[in-house]
């Protein structure tokens, strides 16, 4: 079945199969034709962060970004769900074409720019939804929100999103918003941390429940500064760390098609970047707190890598897309 829908997708845009596909998922997932797609829930139960994670097999960012077809997905077998990321107000995202097939390398560049249709339509999809897992809600800032002011976006999405979500990942490494990847570093990402911490005890007080906060960083990053991020983590007491985002490094595919379109790299060229993070930064971490492995992993023997380097969850997202669910599978059951 994956197959065949993979063959006549993988011959359309990629956007264009993409849009397919969610529109697709959303029609049927609570009909009688998501038996099509409707697979076991391994129970391979995780526990981290207060949560409880069926199986360690997770959908990464982007795929559902306005949490359209979180019931399709969770009938495909996933332990849990990330969607988004959100912004505040809905936005385009940049021009198309923006998503490119590096196919020779199972790779994957996309320049979408968090195209979203805002906090609210999203938060209204999760109502709906009749998932019980975890559910991750991915927050972003909106393009034409100064980034001095970027930290009102994410306040005022994790405002929106704490009731409904199993746990809130900050985004701050996408490359495809200006100057978020700035997010990361020094006094910036310490008084953006500061702000969030502050906000997550209010909201726990307020709502009665304590939903963890991860933040979700970027493979192009020095020793050094992996450091400071995983210093500054243990010491604004964050949840989770999630590693890593797309790669802007193209020196694994400089001779393939489409290897100079601008934008964030993932799929198999990300994968051994993405576990040297992982593992730099379990080396800082110490224990202090968990890994969510992402980066590249297609295969039983890549999420095993990420675990091996110190991840405690893995998430999939271009392995998805080359192999399909039977890649959920696999891993849930073998992790
Ligand atoms: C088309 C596309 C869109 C993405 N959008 C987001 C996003 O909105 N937020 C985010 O945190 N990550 C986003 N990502 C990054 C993925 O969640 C993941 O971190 C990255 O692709 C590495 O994993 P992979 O190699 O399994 O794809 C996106 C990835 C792709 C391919």
């Amino acid at each position: 079945m994956y197959s065949l829908a993979k063959s006549l997708l993988f011959q359309c845009d990629p956007e264009h199969a993409h849009e397919l596909t969610i529109k697709g998922l959303a029609k049927t997932q609570h009909s009688p034709l998501a038996a099509l797609y409707r697979r076991p829930l391994i129970q391979n139960p995780v526990q981290l962060m207060g949560l409880t994670f069926t199986n360690p097999v997770g959908l990464a960012a982007g795929l559902d970004k306005n949490g359209d077809c979180i019931d399709a997905f969770a009938a495909m077998g996933f332990g849990f769900i990330e969607v988004g990321t959100v912004t505040p107000r809905p936005q385009e995202g940049n021009e198309k074409p923006r998503l490119f097939r590096v196919k020779p390398a199972e790779g994957i560049i996309n320049r979408m720019g968090f195209n979203n249709q805002g906090i609210d339509y999203l938060i209204e999809n999760v109502k709906r939804s009749r998932y019980q897992g975890v559910l991750g809600i991915n927050i972003g800032k909106n393009k034409d929100t100064p980034i001095e002011h970027g930290k009102d976006d994410y306040l005022i999405c994790m405002e929106k999103s704490y009731p409904h979500a199993g746990y809130i990942t900050v985004n701050i490494s996408s490359p495809n918003t200006p100057d978020l990847r700035s997010l990361q570093y020094g006094e910036v990402l310490d008084d953006l941390l500061s702000s969030l911490k502050q906000k997550q005890k209010e909201l726990a007080e307020r709502h009665g429940k304590y939903v963890p906060l991860v933040v979700k960083i970027a493979p192009d990053l020095t020793s050094e500064e992996i450091e400071q991020i995983a210093d500054s983590l243990v010491r604004f007491e964050i949840d989770g760390v999630i590693a890593t985002n797309t790669t802007l490094d193209r020196s694994l595919i400089f001779d393939l098609p489409h290897a100079y379109e601008a934008g964030g790299l993932s799929g198999r060229p990300v994968q051994g970047k993405s576990t040297e993070v992982i593992a730099e930064l379990a080396r800082r971490l110490d224990g202090r707190l968990p890994i969510i492995g992402v980066g590249g992993i297609d295969s039983l023997t890549a999420a095993r890598e990420k675990m091996a380097a110190g991840a405690s969850l893995v998430q999939i997202y271009s392995g998805f897309i080359y192999h399909g669910p039977g890649l959920i599978q696999t891993l849930a059951r073998h992790l």
